[in-house]
């Protein structure tokens, strides 16, 4: 009888044992536990073009005190490769985005030499978590770093220290210009483990072709990736690289909210630069909360005062951000462009321009007119 029982009990704990064996073995166990643990991770991606804000907007998260950042990582990518083409380009910039957000900078390995430092990472000054502590000891962790004062004393650590700082954070941002179809990133929204959300910044074509004028040289390299010219340098006088990304955003757009695959649901949202510059609180505070992160008194008048402040000195620098009236700033095209220049870019930008709302206009007049309001209202996504 006792040795039934025995018996009994031994086959109990030795069946108990394979279940939990197996179970772990199969990793259903680590599965679930690491998946809880990503899970109350954030991971964002500000999808956007050159010359669209996008910078700006990048630092409304990057100061948030809960925010690790990165400011274009794909730079590397198109830097290393510059004689290849956006499109091939597309599956090296989807790895590189999955490793970062992921806080796996081994990634870098393939477009940076060794014996790396901080400082040798496009923008890492960008990033107020790579300039306060633990990351650099010059400046406590808190909201609203000055990055030109960062760069002067900070980011002179191994490269290794990136990923460490990483990971500390819950939230991770990332900001790409170097995206042209939504469907490379479907694997990276289907990862259960990354969490991924998608803030998608447009801006009016027209007052993105003529920030794009000021910067031609700075943005060479990247429209003959664009153009997929081979190096050659561009004469793009028929606005040929602005139609591929208008063409592309538009696109974009569309995937996500006609008819969006389930794994995009609740993970996508457009933002207007304009709509953030005439009604900041109320967008402000829907980006937040998109990225489940709080908007603190001090962020948001900080970026009130980025918006509408006046009084800081403009900077020449083409990517620095400074404080100015961005409502003025955002309409400045109108001053600047001429006529005809306004028709061949709404031409070649009609299915962005009619897809986020943008107004045509049809006469020098129309230009002139300031009371005439060129920003349709719109559907929220
Ligand atoms: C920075 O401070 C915030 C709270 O203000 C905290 O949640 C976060 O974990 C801190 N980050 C680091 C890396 O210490
Ligand atoms: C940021 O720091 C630089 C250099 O230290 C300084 O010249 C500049 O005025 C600072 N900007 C702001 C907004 O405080
Ligand atoms: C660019 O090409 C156009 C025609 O396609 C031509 O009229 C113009 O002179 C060219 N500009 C330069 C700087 O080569
Ligand atoms: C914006 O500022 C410029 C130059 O300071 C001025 O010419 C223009 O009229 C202003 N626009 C608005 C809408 O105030």
């Amino acid at each position: 009888m006792l040795r039934i029982k025995l018996m009994d009990s031994v086959l109990a704990l030795l069946i108990f044992g394979q279940i939990l064996y197996l179970l772990l073995h199969q990793g259903k166990f680590g599965h679930w536990l690491s998946e809880e643990a990503e899970t109350d991770k954030v991971h964002l991606l500000i999808l956007s073009t050159w010359r669209s804000g996008s910078s700006l907007v990048g630092q409304f998260f990057s100061q948030h005190p809960n925010v690790f950042y990165m400011m274009e990582p794909s730079w590397h990518v198109w830097r290393t490769l510059s004689g290849s083409n956006a499109r091939v380009l597309h599956m090296a910039v989807r790895d590189l985005l999955q490793s970062v957000l992921k806080c796996d900078m081994s990634v870098f390995d393939a477009y940076m030499k060794g014996n790396r430092k901080v400082l040798d990472l496009f923008f890492w000054y960008a990033s107020r978590a790579l300039c306060t502590l633990p990351a650099c000891d010059k400046f406590p962790n808190v909201s609203i770093v000055n990055a030109t004062a960062c760069s002067d004393v900070c980011g002179n650590d191994p490269f290794e220290k990136v990923e460490q700082v990483c990971g500390l954070y819950r939230c991770i941002v990332v900001k790409e210009v170097r995206l042209f179809d939504l469907k490379v990133l479907y694997p990276l929204l289907k990862d259960p483990s990354l969490n991924l959300k998608i803030l998608h910044l447009v801006r009016d074509p027209r007052a993105v072709a003529r920030s794009r004028m000021q910067v031609v040289k700075e943005l060479d390299i990247d429209s003959s990736i664009v153009l997929n010219t081979k190096g050659t340098k561009i004469n793009d006088s028929e606005y040929d690289v602005l139609h591929e990304i208008c063409q592309s955003h538009a696109e974009m757009f569309k995937m996500a909210t006609n008819d969006p695959p389930p794994f995009l649901k609740g993970r996508y949202m457009l933002l207007r630069y304009e709509d953030l510059v005439q009604d900041t609180l109320r967008k402000v505070q829907e980006i937040y909360k998109f990225a489940s992160l709080e908007a603190t008194d001090k962020l948001v008048q900080w970026i009130i005062k980025i918006l509408h402040g006046q009084g800081l000195p403009k900077s020449n620098e083409a990517f620095d951000i400074t404080s100015r009236n961005a409502l003025n700033v955002s309409q400045a095209w109108r001053n600047m462009l001429p006529f005809q220049a306004v028709k061949e870019i709404q031409d070649v930008c009609m299915d962005a321009m009619n897809s986020f709302g943008y107004k045509f206009i049809f006469s020098r007049a129309q230009q002139e007119d300031w009371s005439l309001n060129l920003l349709l209202p719109r559907l929220q996504f």
